[in-house]
């Protein structure tokens, strides 16, 4: 660089690697929904899947006691103490009846995000595919181009309750595939996966050679009795696949930022080597208050996942009442539905709900090119403001209706 003689300001660019990157859609909208809210504008967000509920008195109990101890204030153990990692190991026996070395098969994360953003980096080069749920949370995306690696994505239809057909996945593409990315219970579209495809799954990556991320954040928030699975409960998955998961969406802590991967070592040995370099390891109290959450008694989350799913049904029922074509999720915090006919795009669908209704909802764009015709509704408000912003989302939709006071779909 020349020396600065005359004392310009000097302009600063991002590296041309990370130049084409937007900022996250959730940041974005925070600051779009932050100068609404200034203008004393009242805005329902029904967006992001923060929950709102707090975690169970034992857990904050276990955070406040730690922060009193002394030793708790120094750097700790890269991917957490060995007492945060058997826990973990503890929680997928019992939970899942899988068992996993907490030296070798564990390591904590400061919220799942970090970890799938960082094992992209950790293992693509340039010449790798990675395969990509469309629609999709969008990291396994954003870290793949971040790592300069390729993306294929793979199609999560509604016809095929938006699985991937794994078997049309072009052989050479396969060739350089070296990672699958996989969410259950999934977002955007609260979709779960059988026992079936996990195990195709594991045996097509078995041939192919490629490593399965499946991304689990939402495993102890379900309805109507079902139980998520665990990719590691397939008999050799610990050979193929690493699984993430999360404090954030199970025990009500997404501020807090504690996350853990699971499975096979040597992603797990990778993705360790690379964060050591990145971060050093989480505050002592929050992994010993998430001992506490998944050592401790469970059976609060029973009566926290019956309010989930009463408001699931509130907005399901809403909505359905209303003419609009939903998906009723069995897992997660969402409800996926089709936009009415009559607008052009989602991005365009929740640009009028949130200009003319003031409320807040995720296009289904977002989430990859196959999220076009849905919206996304996160269940994360109360009943009164869930209920409110579904009422004033249907009545914009049919002040906007050709035939006013109808609402129809394609
Ligand atoms: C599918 C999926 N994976 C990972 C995350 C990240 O969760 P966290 O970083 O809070 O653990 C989210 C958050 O919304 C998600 O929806």
């Amino acid at each position: 660089m020349k020396p600065n003689n005359d004392l310009t300001i000097p302009q600063f660019k991002p590296a041309e690697r990370f130049s084409f990157f937007k900022p996250y859609f959730f940041y974005a909208l925070d600051k779009k929904i932050e100068l609404l809210r200034s203008q004393n504008i009242d805005i329902i967000r029904l967006d992001i899947g923060s929950p709102d509920m707090p975690p169970a008195d034992f857990i904050l109990n276990a955070l406040v006691e730690g922060a009193h101890n002394p030793q708790n204030h120094g750097y700790m153990t890269h991917g957490g103490t060995q007492k945060f990692r058997k826990a973990i190991s503890n929680y997928y026996q019992d939970r899942f009846q899988v068992t996993l070395d907490p030296n070798r098969e564990v390591i904590g994360l400061l919220g799942s995000k970090e970890g799938l953003f960082h094992l992209s980096q950790a293992l693509l080069n340039s010449d790798d595919i990675a395969l990509v749920p469309d629609p999709g949370y969008p990291v396994y995306q954003n870290s793949t181009r971040m790592a300069g690696a390729e993306i294929f994505y793979m199609p999560l239809l509604e016809e095929n309750d938006f699985l991937p057909d794994i078997k049309l996945i072009p052989t050479k593409i396969l060739d350089r595939a070296k990672i699958m990315w996989l969410n259950y219970p999934n977002n955007p579209t609260g979709a779960v996966a059988p026992y079936a495809l996990l195990e195709e799954v594991i045996s097509f990556a078995y041939k192919h050679h490629i490593a399965i991320a499946y991304d689990a954040p939402y495993c102890d928030v379900c309805y109507d009795d079902y139980k998520a699975l665990s990719i590691m409960q397939i008999p050799r998955a610990k050979d193929i696949a690493i699984e993430f998961n999360s404090f954030s969406k199970a025990y009500n802590m997404a501020g807090w930022r504690l996350g853990m991967a699971v499975g096979n070592p040597q992603l797990i040995e990778i993705l360790s080597n690379y964060k050591s370099q990145a971060d050093s390891s989480t505050f002592a109290p929050l992994m010993e208050a998430g001992i506490a959450a998944i050592d401790g008694d469970q059976s609060w989350l029973i009566e926290r996942n019956l309010i989930y799913q009463h408001r699931r049904n509130l907005v399901v029922d809403c909505l359905t009442q209303a003419g609009f074509k939903v998906i009723i999720p069995k897992a997660a915090i969402y409800v996926w539905s089709h936009i009415p006919k009559g607008f052009d795009s989602s991005s365009q669908f929740c640009d009028t709900i949130l200009k003319e209704a003031g409320v807040s909802v995720t296009p289904g764009t977002v989430y990859g090119n196959h999220g076009e015709g849905y919206f996304r509704i996160s269940i994360t408000s109360n009943n009164q403001r869930l209920q409110e912003g579904i009422q004033r989302l249907i009545n914009t939709v049919k002040n906007n209706s050709t035939e006013k006071g109808t609402i129809q779909h394609e």
